[in-house]
C-alpha cells in the first residue's frame, strides 16, 4: 500500500494503483460485495479513449477498497465505455441457466474514438462468478443508435411495477427510455428533455432514473431524473451551464411510469435547473443497484474530477479519483422539494477525535484552531451568526507560504463558497484556480456544516446536505494548519469537532 503515499494521493478516497480512471460504472451491490467499475486506461496516465477498459475494484463496507485486474477489455467490438450492472436474480437473460441468478454488464461499445464516424451501441456481458470474469454475448451489440454518433451511457433497473427492465440513455441532447423482459431485446418506450427550454449547452452523458422516498418519516416516492452534461459543443448563452462551468450535474423531480418520465412541474428556463453540486468536480455519479430492501438507501459516487482539466492533472502515477460514497435523500423545504447529499455513516469508523468546541464566540483577528495540524479530516460545524459578515475555515494552510483552501459563508450573500485560488499548484489549467459559490440561505440564524478534506480535495455538505461543494485541490503535504475566522464581526460556534481520518490504504 506504499503507493498510496505519494504525493496528492487520496487517503479516504477510491483511485486506482495507477494510470487513468473516470467515471464509476456498474455499481451493484451482490453476495456481500459492493463492486465498483470504472472507466479506465491501464495502460496510460492520460485518457485512451479508443482503449478504455472497465477496471474493477471490491468493498465489504464501501470505504475499503481492494483494487482486482480489469474486468471488461476492449476488443474488435470497440472501446468500453460508462455503462452500468444489474443482479438477474431470476434469469431474465438465460445466461444462468445453472447457477439460477448471476452478474449482467450493459455498456456503451465505443468505435467511434478508432474509427471516427462509427457510432456508439449498446452490448452486455456476464458473469457467474461474482464479477471477477466476464463473457460479452455473442448477439452484441444489443442496441443501436438511430441518426446520432452520441449514443451511450446506459443506466438499467428492473421496475418492479411494469416486471420490466428499463434502460435510461444518454443521446446528445436527450434521454432515451427503453424497456426489455429478458436484458437481450429492447423496445424504445419515450424520450425526455430535448423540449426543455435552456436546459443544456453540451451534451448529456451518464443519466439515471430512480424511485426515492420523500422525508424520512412518509410513505410518499418520487422519481428522479440524473444527468451529468458536458461543455463539449460550444456555448449557447440561452442555455443552463453548470455552476461552476465544464462537467455538471443536473436533477429533475417528477414520476416515471416505467415508459415515461413526467417533471413534477414544468420548466420555464434554465434558472430553475437544480444543480448536483456547486463545485466543479462531481461528476457522472450514479447509484448502487441491488443495495438490500431493508437498508433502502440511494448510494452513489462520483468521478471527483472535470473533463476541463482532468487529463492535465498534477498528479503523477495516477490520474483520477473517486468522491466520498454519500446518501441521497429527498426532503421537504420551505421552498419545494430538494436532493441532499451526505456522507454515508460506514465512513465514520475513520474518525480518530482531535478536537471539540462548544458555545464559544469567537473574533476577528484569533485562530482557536492554531494547535490543529491534519492533511486529512473532517470538521462538523454548528454557528450562529452574529456580527459576522464572512466566516468559515482556511484549510490546508502552510506556515511559511500563503497557500491554503478557503471553506467559508458569506453572511450578506447568503453564499457558501469554496476558494480555491491559492491551494498551490493551480497553474495546470487556466480554468482551475477559482472560487466556487453556492446559494445556502441561513435558517434561524444558523449554518450547519460538513466538511471532509483529503490530500488532493474539499467536499463541502452545507446545512446537512441541502447545498454542496466539491473540489480538488493540490496542496503541499506540509500544508497542515487549519485556521477558524471571522470577517466584520463576531461568530457564535454552536460547536465544532474535528476528526483525524485514517488512510483507508493502512490495513
Ligand atoms: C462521461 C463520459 C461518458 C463516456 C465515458 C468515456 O464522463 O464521457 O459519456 O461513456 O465518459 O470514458
Amino acid at each position: 500500500k506504499i503507493i498510496y503515499k505519494s504525493e496528492y494521493r487520496p487517503q479516504i478516497h477510491y483511485s486506482p494503483k495507477g494510470n487513468w480512471m473516470n467515471d464509476p460504472n456498474g455499481m451493484v451491490y451482490y453476495e456481500g460485495e459492493y463492486h465498483l467499475f470504472y472507466q479506465h486506461t491501464p495502460h496510460d496516465t492520460r485518457p485512451d479513449f479508443s482503449r478504455m477498459h472497465w477496471g474493477h475494484a471490491v468493498s465489504n463496507d464501501l470505504v475499503h477498497w481492494d483494487e482486482l485486474p480489469p474486468a471488461i477489455p476492449p476488443g474488435e467490438d470497440g472501446a468500453i465505455f460508462s455503462g452500468c450492472a444489474v443482479v438477474d436474480k431470476n434469469n431474465t437473460s438465460g445466461f444462468f441457466n445453472e447457477e439460477g441468478s448471476g452478474l449482467v454488464a450493459i455498456y456503451t461499445n465505443d468505435g467511434n474514438s478508432a474509427q471516427p464516424g462509427k457510432p456508439q451501441v449498446q452490448s452486455i456481458a456476464y458473469s457467474k462468478d461474482k464479477g471477477r470474469t466476464w463473457t460479452k454475448y455473442e448477439g452484441n451489440p444489443i442496441l443501436f443508435p438511430t441518426e446520432t454518433l452520441d449514443f451511450r451511457d446506459p443506466k438499467v433497473f428492473w421496475h418492479e411495477e411494469s416486471l420490466n427492465w428499463v434502460m435510461v440513455l444518454a443521446v446528445r441532447d436527450r434521454v432515451e427510455f427503453y424497456t426489455s423482459s429478458n436484458l437481450k431485446e429492447w423496445s424504445f418506450a419515450s424520450d425526455f428533455g430535448s423540449d426543455i427550454p435552456g436546459i443544456h449547452r453540451g451534451i448529456f452523458e451518464c443519466p439515471e432514473v430512480f424511485k426515492i422516498q420523500v422525508d424520512e418519516d412518509s410513505d410518499t416516492t418520487k422519481w428522479i431524473l440524473i444527468l451529468s452534461v458536458g461543455d463539449r459543443n460550444g456555448v449557447n448563452p440561452n442555455d443552463s451551464e453548470p455552476p461552476a462551468g465544464g462537467s455538471g450535474m443536473m436533477y429533475f423531480i417528477g414520476d416515471f411510469n416505467g415508459k415515461v418520465f413526467t417533471l413534477d412541474e414544468t420548466l420555464e428556463s434554465f434558472d430553475t435547473i437544480k444543480w448536483i453540486d456547486y463545485g466543479s468536480d462531481f461528476y457522472a455519479a450514479v447509484t448502487w443497484d441491488g443495495i438490500p430492501n431493508e437498508d433502502g438507501r440511494k448510494i452513489w459516487v462520483g468521478w471527483m474530477n472535470n473533463w476541463r482539466y482532468a487529463s492535465t492533472l498534477p498528479s503523477k502515477e495516477w490520474r483520477g479519483h473517486m468522491s466520498i460514497p454519500r446518501e441521497i435523500q429527498l426532503r421537504t423545504y420551505s421552498e419545494g422539494l430538494r436532493l441532499t447529499q451526505a456522507p454515508i455513516t460506514e465512513l465514520n469508523q475513520l474518525r480518530r477525535p482531535n478536537l471539540s468546541l462548544q458555545d464559544i464566540t469567537i473574533k476577528p483577528d484569533t485562530n482557536v484552531l492554531s494547535a490543529v495540524s491534519a492533511a486529512k479530516m473532517e470538521i462538523i460545524a454548528e454557528f450562529e451568526i452574529g456580527t459576522a459578515i464572512e466566516f468559515g475555515f482556511r484549510v490546508r494552510k502552510s506556515s511559511s507560504s500563503n497557500q491554503e483552501t478557503v471553506i467559508g459563508y458569506h453572511v450578506l450573500n447568503e453564499e457558501l463558497f469554496v476558494d480555491r485560488t491559492k491551494s498551490n499548484d493551480v497553474d495546470f489549467h487556466p480554468d482551475f484556480a477559482a472560487k466556487h459559490k453556492a446559494p445556502m440561505k441561513l435558517e434561524h440564524e444558523r449554518i450547519q456544516l460538513s466538511i471532509y478534506v483529503d490530500w488532493s480535495s474539499v467536499e463541502v455538505f452545507g446545512n446537512n446536505g441541502t447545498t454542496v461543494i466539491s473540489d480538488m485541490i493540490f496542496p503541499n503535504l506540509e500544508s497542515t494548519g487549519l485556521e477558524l475566522y471571522t470577517l466584520g464581526g463576531e461568530l457564535k460556534v454552536v460547536s465544532l469537532q474535528i476528526n483525524d481520518l485514517v488512510s483507508i490504504w493502512e490495513n
